[in-house]
């Protein structure tokens, strides 16, 4: 006999946990490979070191190295790759950024020459490519937002004459989609596809990439451009802007501190919504895997469905190769 009369549960939502067959006919979310969008750095000096300590896993490649696996993803199902240059100089007006046969130029071309059905996406932006590490010019100290946009469009047109199906600029100038919109154009490049970085967020999660592509500013930070991680309402005015200035999809980033503005985003815009899990999300995870403190693939698929849940119809993730290995490929189809 029990000392209590407890009263039997009304409703039993246990009902529909009793297998996994059950569990997925009512799953409401799910991250599947063809949600996925691999970064891959390119580095334009061959001598330069590969592997990046802070990024397990992720390694600088040559062109040719960058055709090599394009190609294996496309094999293992990822749709697509979004490409950053490691040029060999840099200068104050970032001019590897724009040059016709610079890194991220070549290794657009050589990832369509090995991989003809990848989705090629290129990084808009000029910090890999500058000496003071800024994301935009520098004048008087300060970063000139309009000076920024006649480089940050070449760069755009660059890309897509090498052959980007989409353009993502991500140095966070005012006017910087309605400016590549309009020279894209121009250029006759109509059908290529702008992913705006609309809420982009000063962030130390980007700590691991800035080694990467050896891209941290040599003075001050980047806060007078990219937005403060405390605004809510300024995320969404920034996206709304970015759709009024032409963007095709927007995104938010990183993407796991910032689950609230990718929810908010999901319900006041109808355009495609992409997220980026950026290197520190990864590093976090990869450093407590080599510990054996979590499981990596369990964390990766819930923090993955995570991201869906909240409202990301693309996901950029240094972990795409490692998802689609982990469900068995998808041998090209
Ligand atoms: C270029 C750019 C950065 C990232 C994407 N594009 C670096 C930055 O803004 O400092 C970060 C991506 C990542 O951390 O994975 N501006």
């Amino acid at each position: 006999m029990s000392e209590f009369k407890i009263p039997a549960p009304k409703q039993r939502l246990r009902r529909l946990r009793q297998s996994e067959a059950i569990r997925s006919l009512v799953r409401e979310t799910s991250a599947e490979v063809s949600h996925l969008v691999q970064p891959l750095f390119v580095r334009e000096d061959g001598t330069a070191p590969a592997d990046i300590p802070s990024m397990p896993g992720i390694r600088r490649l040559t062109v040719d190295e960058a055709g090599q696996e394009a190609k294996e993803l496309s094999g293992l199902g990822v749709p697509a790759v979004i490409l950053f240059g490691l040029p060999s100089e840099k200068d104050p007006l970032a001019r590897g950024a724009y040059d016709e046969g610079g890194v991220v130029q070549e290794a657009i071309r050589s990832v369509r020459h090995a991989a003809p059905d990848l989705t090629i996406l290129a990084d808009v932006c000029l910090c890999e490519y500058t000496d003071h590490g800024h994301c935009g010019v520098v004048r008087d100290g300060k970063i000139d937002n309009d000076a920024s946009l006649e480089l940050l469009a070449r760069t755009a047109v660059s890309q897509a004459a090498a052959g980007a199906d989409m353009v993502a600029p991500s140095a966070m100038m005012d006017g910087q989609v309605a400016a590549i919109r309009a020279a894209l154009d121009q250029a006759g490049f109509e059908d290529t596809i702008i992913l705006a970085y609309a809420a982009k967020h000063a962030s130390a999660f980007y700590g691991p990439f800035r080694e990467a592509a050896d891209s941290s500013p040599v003075f001050g930070d980047r806060r007078s451009y990219q937005k403060d991680p405390a605004n809510l309402r300024e995320s969404l005015r920034e996206i709304a802007l970015d759709l009024e200035e032409g963007a095709d999809i927007v995104m938010v980033k990183p993407a796991l501190a910032y689950l609230d503005v990718l929810r908010a985003a999901r319900e006041r815009f109808d355009a495609p919504l992409a997220a980026y899990a950026v290197s520190g999300e990864y590093s976090l995870i990869k450093a407590a895997a080599e510990r054996g403190w979590v499981d990596e693939r369990a964390i990766v698929e819930e923090t993955l469905t995570a991201i869906r849940r909240a409202g990301a119809d693309l996901i950029l993730t240094y972990h795409a190769k490692d998802v689609a290995r982990w469900r068995g490929g998808n041998a090209h189809g």
